[in-house]
């Protein structure tokens, strides 16, 4: 039988989403979620949307309304995607960084964790003798599934395409027998990234010392007009003064209202 989502149903879970996501479907997606969502609420064995609805809230681990996240929301990603960031961060913030030997980046919406191992292979290689530089990476998202991902460093060898053989023997393990085919990021990456999982839509982040750049690319596109302005002010706080933001180049601020310079389509910086 077709499970079909009531007009109410929809509404309920539209709320939720907004109130703990900050993603925001408008009236159009009631098919999309519709069909996004049946396939796991028959294989949970409920019969409506509102059976799943309890489902998802009266579980405190989070982990089913995670689950529901990760259907309706996109987690794609690559290594060195939007390329110019990176090369920005070469060229521009580690040269401006060489006095204090010390970097500070938020990747706030890391998905499976290409993005801030890309950070990590441009910060080592960006510079002469990393080991005497102090490279720190905080790497976060709102799933747990994505985070855990991230945090193996395990990647399927296709994923690398856009990455030079050299590059890759560098910072991963060629797996071997049952691993063949996989890679595994080398110690030098992995530790400079700790993974945590936080929601953007948090008051506050457990971030102490200001941050030489952000990375939140690719997840506002999901967030209305007043969600994203108080998140880019919220950035704005934890970044030290000539500190950058950078979104992704799809998305823009210019309806937003915020005090950050605009340097480029999708990179701003914090007055100095
Ligand atoms: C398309 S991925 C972006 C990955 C990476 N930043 C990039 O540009 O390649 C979007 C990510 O945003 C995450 N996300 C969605 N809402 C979030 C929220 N409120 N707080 C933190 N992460 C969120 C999703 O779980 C997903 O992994």
């Amino acid at each position: 039988m077709e499970l079909k989502i009531t007009s109410k149903e929809f509404d309920h879970f539209r709320t939720l989403i907004y109130d703990e996501s900050g993603i925001s479907l408008s009236q159009q997606k009631q098919s999309l979620l519709e069909s996004r969502l049946s396939k796991r609420v028959r294989e949970l064995g409920l019969e409506t949307f509102s059976q799943y609805y309890d489902r998802v809230i009266g579980d405190p681990t989070q982990e089913e309304f995670t689950r529901m996240l990760d259907l309706i929301s996109t987690n794609k990603t690559d290594f060195f995607r939007e390329s110019k960031h990176f090369d920005f961060l070469r060229d521009v913030i580690l040269p401006e960084s060489i006095p204090e030997k010390r970097i500070r980046i938020w990747s706030s919406a890391c998905s499976t964790g290409e993005e801030p191992y890309t950070i990590a292979i441009t910060l080592f290689e960006g510079v002469q003798n990393p080991g005497e530089w102090d490279f720190k990476i905080l790497a976060s998202d709102l799933s747990t599934r994505v985070l855990a991902k991230a945090a193996s460093g395990i990647y399927d060898e296709e994923r690398f395409q856009g990455m030079s053989p050299d590059m890759l023997s560098r910072h991963f393990l060629r797996g071997r027998g049952d691993s063949m085919g996989r890679f595994k990021v080398k110690p030098h990456l992995a530790s400079m990234i700790r993974f945590r999982r936080l929601n953007l839509m948090n008051d506050e982040f457990p971030i102490r010392n200001p941050l030489d750049l952000i990375f939140c690319r690719n997840v506002m596109i999901y967030f209305d007009r007043p969600t994203q302005e108080t998140l880019v002010n919220k950035f704005h706080r934890y970044l030290k003064p000539g500190g950058y933001l950078f979104i992704g180049h799809s998305e823009s601020l210019q309806w937003v209202s915020h005090p950050f310079m605009s340097l480029a389509p999708t990179i701003y910086q914090k007055e100095r």
